[in-house]
């Protein structure tokens, strides 16, 4: 256990996190993960605090689990939908956000389609010093940090349940499969894996996988073989058609017969492999039914799960951090 006090009081990015606050979070995880196993699954400790939810860009899973995880710790939450809003009146994201914030909001969760919009909106409310933290909860194509913190959740409590730790993961090598360039999963996933000291190996087309991403320290494939080879865990990511500007493939069905995973190919990997999507999964794509929805294969199910347990951690770590500015 790390003697180490949380100190921050916003999640914009994994790319500075030190490792003691990686353990803070899965340990707060795992302690948060038992509570929801309990009968009655709740707890007080955010009683009479706000946590308003900014959804910019859609969201099933991650607008959800955050709602939900507010909830399991009796915060009270507002929910923000642009299509329901004054934005459409001419409002800025920032007077909208000012006018959750003189609702006595403690917390902001905030996803965009722009990088770089809940990094604008945490140094307004600095600027304003209102103590509120906000929590990047996808941004264009940034980062992700929650969803990487959830993946990481998930990896490590496959050896060690009770008492998740980063080093739980050094050497496991974990391939990243898909649109890696698009993916603000991917770039939040490097930082933590690469904290963890696991090997990194992406596999995609030239095109979705640009070598300068070795730069970071990872290994690139443009074929999925010698990446899937002896793989303890496989991440398959979603081809984010929405972000793609340009033809990047040829067609879905030769992205499938390059870099689609099946039960065939996973058998390169190391017996007792692991696969993991973040969601939402483009069925035959990526990746085929079967093997999504094999429980002795998939961790998709145990993500989602997870995700309110890390959600939980975030929420309270950033409203208990001891903060001395
Ligand atoms: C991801 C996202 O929105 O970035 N999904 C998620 O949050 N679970 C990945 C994706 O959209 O493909």
């Amino acid at each position: 256990m790390t003697s180490h006090q949380w100190r921050r009081r916003h999640l914009l990015s994994l790319a500075d996190l030190e490792p003691w606050e990686y353990d803070i979070v899965l340990q707060t995880s795992a302690s948060f993960a038992e509570v929801l196993m309990r009968p009655t699954p709740k707890v007080p400790t955010l009683q009479g605090r706000v946590v308003a939810m900014l959804f910019f860009e859609t969201s099933t899973r991650t607008r959800n689990s955050f709602e939900l995880a507010a909830k399991r710790l009796s915060a009270d939450t507002l929910n923000f939908s642009p299509g329901t809003s004054a934005l459409h009146k001419g409002e800025t994201i920032l007077d909208t956000a000012k006018t959750l914030l003189a609702m006595n909001t403690n917390l902001l969760v905030i996803r965009h389609q722009y990088s770089g919009v809940p990094h604008q909106i945490a140094q307004e409310c600095d600027r304003l010093g209102t103590g509120v933290g906000v929590i990047n909860a996808g941004d264009g194509q940034h980062e992700h940090p929650t969803q990487a913190l959830l993946d990481l959740f998930t990896l490590c409590t496959q050896n060690n349940v009770k008492q998740p730790s980063l080093t739980g993961l050094q050497g496991c090598k974990v391939t990243i499969v898909g649109d890696i360039v698009h993916s603000r999963v991917a770039r939040s996933n490097i930082h933590s894996l690469r904290a963890a000291g696991a090997e990194i190996h992406l596999a995609g087309p030239p095109t979705l996988v640009p070598k300068m991403w070795q730069t970071l320290g990872v290994q690139v494939h443009w074929q999925l073989e010698p990446a899937l080879q002896s793989a303890h865990f496989v991440m398959a990511l979603r081809l984010q058609k929405e972000r793609m500007h340009q033809h990047f493939l040829p067609s879905l069905r030769e992205y499938h017969r390059e870099y689609g995973l099946t039960r065939e190919r996973l058998t390169l990997c190391q017996p007792g492999v692991k696969l993991l999507h973040p969601g939402p999964a483009n069925r035959g794509v990526e990746l085929t039914s079967d093997i999504m929805d094999d429980p002795h294969l998939s961790l998709v199910s145990q993500q989602v799960n997870n995700g309110v347990a890390v959600r939980m951690a975030v929420l309270y770590l950033l409203s208990t951090a001891k903060i001395t500015d």
